[in-house]
């Protein structure tokens, strides 16, 4: 069976230098991928390869088998990928609840605002609702997000993410700026919407978290795939404990 993405040489050159170079790999339907790497590994950059944000200037994209490569951003949204952003930047004019709403409305209009509107707007307002409770947000829906906690803020960007109902949901640093008791609770959050079905690929620098909730890592440095497999195994190579502290390891010491 085909994987649900197929990533071949993905490449992208900023100037005369490589930000990710030849990468290829996959991810199978319910996966829950780990994506890590040192800051400036080519992370955020792969991910918006994948959703259309840059153009790879190699390879290919593949979804469900589907050549997406080509697609602009908008239509491979459609197609099923959702990514949301490293930094959280919710409309500050809208409450939550509308927040969530105008996300879900990317998927049927290009006109989003629109959606607020519409007399679909009960059906949307009911799953918009659903989706706060389910992330343990729900108590504020009608408020507006500029007076609200960061670990509430994450939790709208992740709702907003998951209005679109994504084949795959691409999360870039969920848990940065949390301390660890609120990333927990937000990896058990991701845990849980990974055994409900949703396929997921996760960029984190919490290894704590990414080892305890992924089933399997890609490690990125400078642009390349470093290692990857199951997490324990990837962190017992030198090469990864060498990316991440940056001299060698005496595995004997
Ligand atoms: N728009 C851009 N223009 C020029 N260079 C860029 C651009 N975006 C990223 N880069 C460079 O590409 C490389 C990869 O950056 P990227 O943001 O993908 O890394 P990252 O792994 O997401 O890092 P971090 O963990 O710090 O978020 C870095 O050297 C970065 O400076
Ligand atoms: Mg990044």
């Amino acid at each position: 069976m085909s994987p649900l993405l197929f990533v071949d040489s993905a490449t992208i050159k900023f100037g005369g230098l490589s930000a990710i170079q030849d990468i290829t790999f996959h991810l199978d339907s319910k996966e829950l991928l780990g994506v890590i790497g040192p800051n400036g590994a080519g992370k955020t950059t792969l991910m918006r390869t994948i959703t259309g944000i840059y153009q790879s200037q190699k390879g290919s994209i593949e979804l469900e088998g589907i050549q997406i490569s080509n697609l602009p951003i908008h239509k491979r949204v459609k197609s099923g990928l959702s990514m949301s952003q490293q930094l959280v930047r919710p409309f500050k004019s809208m409450n939550f609840l509308d927040n969530v709403i105008f996300a879900a409305g990317h998927r049927k209009t290009q006109k989003p605002l629109k959606t607020i509107f519409l007399k679909s707007r009960i059906e949307e307002k009911q799953k918009a609702m659903n989706l706060l409770e389910q992330l343990g947000i729900s108590d504020m829906a009608l408020e507006k997000p500029e007076k609200a906690p960061l670990g509430y803020l994450k939790r709208l960007e992740l709702a907003r993410a998951m209005a679109l109902e994504p084949k795959i949901l691409i999360l870039d640093e969920p848990l940065a700026g949390l301390n660890q008791g609120e990333a927990e609770k937000l990896a058990d959050t991701l845990k849980t919407l990974n055994k409900q079905g949703q396929t997921m690929i996760l960029i984190e620098h919490n290894l704590r978290e990414v080892m305890r909730i992924c089933s399997r890592l890609i490690v990125l440095n400078n642009g390349k795939i470093l290692a990857e497999g199951e997490p324990n195994s990837v962190f017992k190579q030198t090469r990864v404990q060498e990316a991440y502290l940056g001299e060698k390891i005496n595995a004997g010491t």
